[in-house]
């Protein structure tokens, strides 16, 4: 079987963590490294959860590699508390995941991703699922090496409400120029924003009664999900708790989970209310190229599923 090449590029939190065992455990997809970014916390502690992952699942194989620190133009001031993720960006558990015996390989993000697009015989995908930071800086960098991007599947934005803003959505809010830059640079793009992955929920009673009890590793994971699940439960009232990140890897591997539209989009760099804001033509009134197929429903049902199989493999093959 044909496996589905890509670099994931994650600000390692609550829902990335379980974008990583989606990642990791499904039959059709080879990650060829992650590359980490500041977002849901500081880079340094979002690069220390990603190796934590890795160890806690038995895939130490996989490359990291440290990326940015901090927006391209706009300031980064973490609060210290993160009321999605807690302070340690993996729902400060009760008896937390080991430090890391691993460590990041001796090259930036953006350095790793040019190698191995460059290396690659073959067009590789990349999978943003925080700030857009490292993917901006390398199109910047290496236009060179747009040919190589099979495409882009991110995490980020919607087409008319925010979560972190009215209109705007935490990645994109978190760099909106970098957003801006991958928006207009051409790449074929895929937008999984929340129309799609706020219905894309574990809801509260299955969590508890269903996914936690598959194995070992739901286990850990339900024990990482309680801030996130206060999170969802009282200020977002979902009825349940999104998985925001995997919906990329699950469009990827089956187009048919999403439901989408192709719109023309744009990043707001300058605006007083909108500023992030993913400004999504859908009525076509700029009449300009659609740039981006655009996630609006998920099959919740089969997305779940998806999830949960890949965590059971994931379990059972522990090295
Ligand atoms: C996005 O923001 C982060 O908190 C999540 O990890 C996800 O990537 C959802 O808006
Ligand atoms: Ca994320």
């Amino acid at each position: 079987m044909e496996k589905i090449k890509i670099i994931m590029d994650v600000d390692t939190g609550i829902d990335d963590a379980i974008a990583m065992c989606l990642a990791l455990g499904n039959e059709k997809i080879d990650v060829l490294g992650f590359t980490t970014t500041f977002g849901n916390r500081r880079c340094e502690v979002t690069t220390k959860n990603t190796l934590k992952i890795l160890e806690l699942v038995g895939r130490t194989d996989v490359p990291v590699a440290a990326g940015a620190t901090r927006p391209m133009v706009k300031e980064y001031n973490p609060p210290e508390y993160s009321i999605v993720h807690g302070y340690d960006g993996l729902g400060d558990m009760e008896n937390p995941l080991p430090e890391p015996s691993i460590t990041p390989v001796d090259k930036s993000a953006v350095q790793f991703m040019a190698d191995t697009l460059r290396a690659s015989d073959e067009p590789i995908t990349l999978v943003p699922v925080g700030p857009m930071t490292n993917v901006a800086s390398l199109i910047l960098a290496h236009p060179e090496l747009l040919p190589k991007i099979k495409e882009v599947v991110l995490m980020g934005g919607s087409t008319m409400q925010g979560n972190a803003s009215p209109v705007a959505e935490a990645n994109i809010i978190q760099d909106p120029e970098a957003a801006y830059i991958l928006f207009r640079s051409g790449v074929k793009l895929r937008m999984a924003g929340l129309d799609a992955t706020w219905k894309g929920y574990i809801g509260f009673d299955e969590l508890e009664n269903d996914f936690a009890k598959q194995n070992w590793l739901t286990e850990t994971i339900y024990s990482m999900c309680g801030i996130y699940v206060e999170h969802y439960r009282e200020r977002m009232k979902n009825p349940g708790i999104a998985m925001h990140d995997s919906l990329t890897l699950a469009w990827l591997v089956n187009p048919d989970i999403v439901q989408c539209r192709d719109y023309y989009v744009t990043v707001d760099i300058n605006g007083r209310y909108t500023y992030g804001m993913t400004v999504t033509d859908v009525n076509n009134v700029l009449g300009k190229k659609p740039n981006a197929s655009v996630a609006l429903d998920v099959n919740r049902i089969e997305f779940i599923q998806m999830i949960k199989d890949a965590i059971a493999n994931l379990a059972a093959n522990k090295k």
